[in-house]
């Protein structure tokens, strides 16, 4: 296959405009319940409103703010579902992104949320239904489709380059958003010739600010380099070889790692969750590619996992890689696939749902092979500083509710000496991904906070949670409460 820019971009446009045939609910979508009798964990996948959130002051319900701690957490996640009184979206994934604001700064909290104003989303409010094609939406034949921007959801994460914030999907371009305001700009072209290029949702960032991220169309992958001053050093392009489910990725300081799942859509036609197939015959396959030359590069192989996330990576003298991942036996498309969450239906905690912190050893030559912790979770994060390096510690949201969908606990696990601490919520709480902040001052990787939100089913409230990364088992340092509470999301960024 003939590798181009041109090519991609065109290939990608047409996955994302071919229609299918409509998308029937299944018949147990029946039992939904109405609105007003939503169980209370339903919160977490309720519309925000269209309006979004003004800026609102929280409260600290606990403990002491730490001097220091000074700055802001973006998030986003889909936050809307429903128009009118049976409208549901296809598929969770598919809510239109809101990013959600906590600004801290003198031991306060304001909390502020606007939805990304994608075309997707401007124009489905305008008609109150939903017609974009998508991840698991077909979508109606007269939505108009140009190319992938034009059903970008911008509902995943979000990222800081250089002061300005970008809301991200993984099938088309970051959205520029003003990281005040929360006013849309736009979608960002970081070359003129890359207008309209996919940007993953889990772009990497060196310790000096240089940032990696990917751009996935099937079995091509485009790589960007993005300078600390926001702009463009260089954009390669790789083929893996098959068009592998690539959500997340890995990077050392002089390799970057793609991972090849054996989780295939060649179909790339929306609804995409249909087109998805397991392979675990394939196995799992690792790329690694010199950052500085793309042309060296290598193959390892490893036991068939299906992932969303990994922590970092980090290199050994001996060229030996190690990075950490959740990795689940088979593919989890959510605890109720994605589908029930948003209608309001759970059916009991589901047993395919083991991902598991995990280390994948990559030597110089051979196999991969997998240190498993035993410790389930996902959204494993690291010490920024740390990314790239030798490092000890992974925090992730751990712990199951048996009442409700969502996790319920944060774990930090130390794998100098695989020991966990972990602090459980317990029922009626549905924890986020927590980010580690940098104490000012501090050089080692416990000299952190962890933060993050945690949705309270008991007070209707999303707070804002305060730990310190090494001492996780003591609970939260400080808990901020607002008079509200916004949709579960994905994933954030401190800046
Ligand atoms: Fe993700």
């Amino acid at each position: 296959m003939t590798l181009s820019r041109r090519h991609f971009l065109a290939t990608s446009a047409a996955g994302t405009a071919v229609m299918g045939l409509g998308f029937g609910l299944p018949s147990s979508f029946a039992a939904t319940p109405g609105a007003s009798d939503m169980p209370d964990w339903h919160l977490g996948y309720t519309s925000a409103p269209a309006a979004g959130f003004e800026p609102s002051s929280m409260r600290l319900v606990y403990g002491k703010v730490p001097a220091g701690l000074e700055g802001t957490l973006y998030r986003n996640g889909p936050a809307h579902f429903l128009y009118g009184s049976d409208d549901y979206a296809s598929h969770w994934f598919d809510g239109d992104g809101m990013v959600q604001r906590i600004a801290i700064a003198d031991g306060k909290a304001v909390h502020s949320g606007r939805f990304v104003e994608t075309v997707k989303h401007r124009i489905e409010q305008a008609e109150q239904k939903f017609s974009a094609p998508g991840f698991g939406t077909a979508g109606d034949l007269s939505f108009p489709v140009t190319g992938p921007d034009d059903v970008n959801a911008a509902n995943t994460s979000v990222t800081v380059i250089d002061g300005e914030l970008y809301a991200l999907w993984e099938a088309g371009s970051a959205i520029a958003m003003d990281a005040k305001t929360l006013e849309t700009k736009g979608p960002k072209a970081w070359r003129g010739d890359l207008a309209g290029m996919p940007f993953l949702a889990h772009p990497k960032r060196e310790p000096d600010g240089t940032v990696w991220n990917l751009a996935i169309n099937g079995p091509m992958v485009g790589v960007y380099q993005i300078g600390a001053g926001g702009g463009l050093n260089s954009f390669g392009l790789l083929d893996i070889g098959k068009a592998a489910y690539i959500h997340d990725w890995a990077m050392t300081e002089r390799h970057l790692i793609i991972m090849v799942q054996p989780w295939i859509n060649e179909a790339l036609r929306p609804p995409v969750v249909d087109g998805f197939e397991w392979r675990p015959e394939e196995g799992f396959k690792f790329l690694i590619v010199d950052k500085d030359d793309f042309s060296n590069r290598r193959w390892a192989q490893g036991p068939a996992r299906a992932f969303y996330h990994t922590g970092a990576a980090w290199e050994e003298s001996d060229g030996t890689i190690r990075l950490d991942a959740a990795l689940y036996k088979e593919p989890v498309l959510g605890v109720g696939g994605g589908v029930d969450e948003i209608r309001g239906v759970w059916k009991g905690t589901d047993e395919s749902f083991t991902s598991n912190l995990t280390q994948i050893v990559i030597p110089p030559s051979g196999d991969a092979r997998l240190i498993e912790t035993g410790l389930d979770g996902d959204f494993p994060q690291v010490d920024p500083r740390r990314h790239g390096l030798p490092r000890r510690l992974t925090a992730l949201v751990t712990g199951q509710s048996a009442s409700h969908p969502g996790m319920t606990a944060v774990s930090v696990h130390d794998w100098s000496n695989g020991k966990t601490e972990s602090f459980e919520f317990g029922e009626g709480r549905m924890v986020e991904e927590f980010l580690f902040v940098a104490k000012p001052g501090s050089e080692a990787e416990e000299d952190s906070w962890l933060i993050g939100p945690v949705l309270n089913l008991k007070t209707g409230t999303t707070d804002i949670c305060v730990f310190d990364a090494g001492h996780v088992s003591d609970g939260p340092v400080c808990i901020w409460r607002g008079d509200r509470s916004w949709p579960l999301g994905f994933h954030g960024t401190w800046s």
